[in-house]
């Protein structure tokens, strides 16, 4: 495993491995790496002869009063974890690297950036498809991996790897769970016991949501009425959405016909979660 920091060295050792026939994977990151990540690493590896996990926390995709200065970096940590995992490259540029001048040129998913955590988050969305872009285009791979947790995120990669005629085919893996159900993410190292203890009722309400649906309810408002009544239990958890969707342009629904999704973002003290549950047909 090779950790490099500069465009002009992944491109400079990438080029004499590219073979016809030999897949590049790229499995795009912000570091503070977790199982969740690991499930991607892991499907990357089984899939594809070269694997590069690239390590970036995106200035550019933080608000200006969102967690960048916070956000955990555990860059030795995240080597080892490469290492154990048979990845070839870390990719792993300073902000200056990926930006050298201030960024003027964007990648927008129009209507599928502007609901849900896009109008919670203005300009979210842009910056992730923008730096996402700039990672194909230095890496080139043939298959980029990108977690179901962050579903907004995936519909934004996807519909923009299409409409660009990007040739690279988009992985979506399943959301890795600890025990109790909650999604892992890096964020969840922010939250103190007591907050820990309460932050799995955001994955409970979303399958009580599933299970209103699958005993028949088809009234999105209603749905959603009885999923929210779940995190009624405690003053700790607050709302940003809860919705019902509709799984390729996550606009949410008024009448639900499965598959749908159902997406929550909630505040846990000063940290925020998203997750999302599939129902199927
Ligand atoms: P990050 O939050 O580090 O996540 C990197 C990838 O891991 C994303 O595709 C995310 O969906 C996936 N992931 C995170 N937690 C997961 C879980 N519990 N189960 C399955 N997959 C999980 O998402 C980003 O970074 C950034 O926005 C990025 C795409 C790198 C652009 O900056």
């Amino acid at each position: 495993m090779r950790a490099v920091h500069t465009v002009k060295e992944i491109r400079e050792a990438l080029e004499p491995r590219r073979k016809p026939g030999k897949a590049i994977a790229l499995v795009p990151t912000m570091g503070a790496l977790h199982i969740g990540h690991e499930k991607l690493i892991e499907m990357a590896r089984t899939e594809c002869e070269l694997s590069v996990v690239s390590i970036f926390v995106n200035p550019l995709q933080f608000g200006p009063n969102e967690d960048y200065e916070r956000y955990p970096r555990t860059f030795p940590d995240d080597i080892e974890i490469c290492r154990r995992h048979g990845v070839d490259f870390v990719f792993a540029p300073a902000a200056g690297e990926m930006y050298p001048l201030p960024q003027l040129t964007f990648a927008e998913v129009t209507r599928l950036s502007n609901h849900l955590c896009g109008s919670f988050r203005p300009g979210h969305f842009r910056a992730v498809a923008t730096v996402v872009l700039k990672l194909f285009n230095i890496v080139q791979p043939q298959r980029a991996y990108f977690g179901e947790k962050d579903m907004q995120q995936l519909a934004v990669v996807r519909r923009m790897t299409a409409d660009l005629n990007l040739p690279i085919t988009i992985v979506p893996v399943p959301t890795v769970r600890e025990a109790d159900g909650l999604a892992v993410s890096s964020r969840n190292r922010y939250l103190d016991p007591g907050q820990r203890k309460v932050a799995p009722l955001l994955y409970r309400a979303l399958k009580e949501g599933e299970k209103r649906i699958r005993s028949g309810e088809k009234d999105a408002a209603k749905i959603r009425a009885d999923a929210l009544r779940v995190l009624d239990e405690t003053p700790l958890v607050r709302v940003d959405y809860l919705e019902v969707v509709d799984p390729d342009e996550i606009q949410p629904v008024r009448i639900v016909t499965p598959p749908v999704r159902i997406a929550g973002a909630v505040w846990v003290g000063t940290t925020r979660l998203i997750d999302n549950v599939l129902v199927g047909t």
